[in-house]
């Protein structure tokens, strides 16, 4: 059976991720696209780590070492910020791999042109691991665009965010102990600026922007606003009256093609598609011309959330080149 030799770039928490499920599927994989996948090479930045044993898999700090494998077909790619990630993306796909990233932060700015470096060299990308972890919301967008217009999108997409707003209502405690809550369950990061600020579901609207509307908004016109300054007597007040503060990241379409795009807390009543999404939980509203509403819910991060959806996507993008339909 031929092989398709893969290369997995970071080897934090998605990494291993990728790598556990890869092995765990690897006879499924095989009977449904009858192909065998090898994770043939592994991408760190410290070499002197301690880390899981990868037998016969090259670990590397050196990505020449990653990208002269012959016949490399695939790139994972989960490791951190813009660059280096970019350049490597770029670097893969001049090789003519696919590349199946979850990195929010190198894919929300990049996005158009990795797809148009893509498209030139006939290979395809894998990015829903960058939006909403494990909510299948890019294919579910993807699927939708073919017939239905969307016109505005609303989404909790930091779920950390929504652990803390969640918590301070349900055991009315002070916003810093329900980050330090998050921080101890792993939820949260030890820097935890991207997610309270805002910035981290900025990001992934961005992501959003670019599929659904095939633009994105001038960044800078975009109001983002985190949930640090939302108090427990806010909270308390909203409780009273029937609220939830729910942190939004939303974007509008209007009839000039204009986008309108703000990310930050709102205070939403029951009739709200997002009012019952609770703790870590991310969730999307899709509003279309044809289907109405459409609300996608689950966990928006952790290990296998992550990393399942970018082996789906693997599964998507060698079955399309298969020409056949996967039935896994
Ligand atoms: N964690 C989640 O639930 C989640 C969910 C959705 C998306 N993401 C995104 O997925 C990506 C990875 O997240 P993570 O949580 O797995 O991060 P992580 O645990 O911090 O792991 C990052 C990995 O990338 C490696 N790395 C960092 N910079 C590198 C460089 N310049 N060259 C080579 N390797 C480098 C690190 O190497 P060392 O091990 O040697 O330090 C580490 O193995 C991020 O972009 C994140 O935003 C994460």
């Amino acid at each position: 059976m031929a092989k398709i030799k893969a290369a997995i770039l970071g080897f934090g928490t998605v990494g291993q991720g990728i790598y556990h499920i890869v092995n765990e599927k690897k006879e499924d994989l095989k009977k449904s696209l009858g192909l065998d996948i090898e994770i043939s090479a592994i991408l760190v930045n410290n070499l002197a780590k301690e880390r899981i044993q990868t037998p016969g898999v090259l670990v590397t700090d050196d990505f020449e070492d990653i990208i002269n494998i012959p016949g490399l077909q695939v790139v994972f790619e989960a490791i951190v910020n813009e660059e280096p990630a970019y350049g490597y993306l770029c670097k893969a796909i001049d090789k003519g791999c696919h590349v199946i990233t979850a990195n929010k932060v190198m894919f929300s700015k990049y996005s158009i042109p990795l797809h148009e470096r893509a498209k030139s060299r006939g290979v395809f990308i894998g990015y829903e691991a960058t939006t909403a972890g494990g909510v299948p919301v890019i294919k579910t967008l993807k699927n939708l665009l073919q017939v239905n217009s969307v016109k505005r999108i609303q989404g909790i997409l930091n779920g950390t965010s929504n652990y803390i707003l969640t918590q301070m209502r349900l055991n009315e405690c002070q916003f810093n102990d329900a980050l330090t809550e998050a921080q101890d369950l792993g939820y949260a990061e030890a820097d935890p600026y991207n997610d309270i600020s805002g910035q981290d579901a900025f990001r992934k609207l961005m992501i959003l922007s670019a599929l659904a509307f095939k633009k994105q908004p001038n960044w800078d016109d975009v109001r983002v606003v985190g949930i640090d300054g939302i108090s427990l007597e806010d909270v308390k007040k909203a409780k009273q009256e029937g609220l939830r503060y729910r942190h939004v990241a939303e974007i509008e379409q209007d009839e000039n093609g204009e986008l309108f795009a703000s990310v930050g807390p709102q205070l939403v009543g029951p009739d709200h598609p997002l009012y019952a999404i609770e703790a870590v939980n991310n969730a999307v509203a899709l509003d279309t011309n044809y289907i109405g509403t459409l609300t996608l819910v689950g966990p928006g991060a952790g290990m296998y959330p992550t990393a399942s959806v970018m082996v789906e996507d693997y599964a998507e993008i060698i079955g399309k080149r298969a020409g056949f339909m996967i039935t896994i």
